[in-house]
């Protein structure tokens, strides 16, 4: 038994899509979410920005005692996690756009990606892509704007119905049958994502593996809980409340960091 709480952060209420996810895996887990919305979106963001407020952030949850860090954000996973494990000697796990399940399921040969540019210029995403999708075509596209929509509770507007399909509307022009969501934001924009998509495209996201490999870590190091489950919730900024209430979070503590 290990009473120690997990730390999650992302740049701001996407990685409440993870959180999720953690919650069902690991119901007996105590969890103190960071949401760095002074410093969001960090999609257009310098590696080193990115880098400098993602230490910032898990020196925080350190001197909390967290035992394990979560990183739910694909943009501070694939800018920064190689310096954290570097600097910090707590476990990690980290997101990244689910390429490989999408190029191993593909039929049509043609995979479509989501994701800010943070991530998409990023060498780890790079890499992963060119591992595993050679012979496939990857049309990858920047979700210009949809991270602060969904900052501002817009997720399921007609704006944002029509900033996707704006955006998607060169995808979609290509056989695509697998849609990859590269960011803990656009999780929030299945619902709108379905009214615009053809049937057949499969929508993918990494929260449950990232549960799940959340869950195999504390096994491996012993770290589980069986006694907690209070969830606390941090800001940067002066929170929106509303807008978080609409996600389900009637509590949240203004963070300087
Ligand atoms: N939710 C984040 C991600 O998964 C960050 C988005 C942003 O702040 O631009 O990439």
């Amino acid at each position: 038994m290990h009473s120690k709480p997990i730390g999650v952060f992302d740049s701001g209420i996407g990685g409440l899509s993870v959180l999720n996810a953690l919650k069902e895996m690991l119901p007996n887990e105590d969890i103190l979410y960071v949401a760095d919305q002074a410093y969001t979106p960090y999609g257009k963001k310098t590696k080193q920005a990115i880098t400098t407020r993602a230490i910032a952030i898990t020196n925080w949850l350190v001197s909390q005692d967290c035992k394990l860090v979560v990183i739910a954000c694909n943009t501070a996973t694939t800018n920064a996690i190689t310096q954290l494990r570097a600097y910090f000697s707590v476990p990690f796990v980290g997101i990244e756009p689910a390429i490989k399940p999408a190029a191993l399921g593909s039929q049509t040969g043609v995979i479509g990606v989501l994701a800010t540019a943070g991530t998409l210029t990023s060498t780890l995403f790079q890499t992963t892509s060119q591992d595993y999708t050679q012979g496939l075509e990857v049309i990858s596209q920047v979700g210009l704007g949809l991270v602060g929509l969904v900052e501002q509770g817009k997720a399921n507007s007609k704006a944002t119905e029509k900033q996707l399909r704006d955006i998607l509307s060169p995808m979609l022009e290509k056989p695509i049958d697998h849609l990859v969501l590269g960011c803990t934001h656009y999780s929030f924009l299945t619902q709108t994502l379905k009214k615009i998509l053809p049937k057949n495209i499969t929508i993918l996201d990494c929260s449950s593996p990232v549960a799940k490999q959340t869950d195999r870590l504390l096994e491996l190091n012993n770290l589980n809980n069986t006694n907690g489950g209070n969830i606390s919730y941090y800001s940067t900024a002066i929170p929106n409340i509303e807008v978080w209430k609409s996600f389900g979070v009637n509590q949240i503590s203004k963070l300087e960091i």
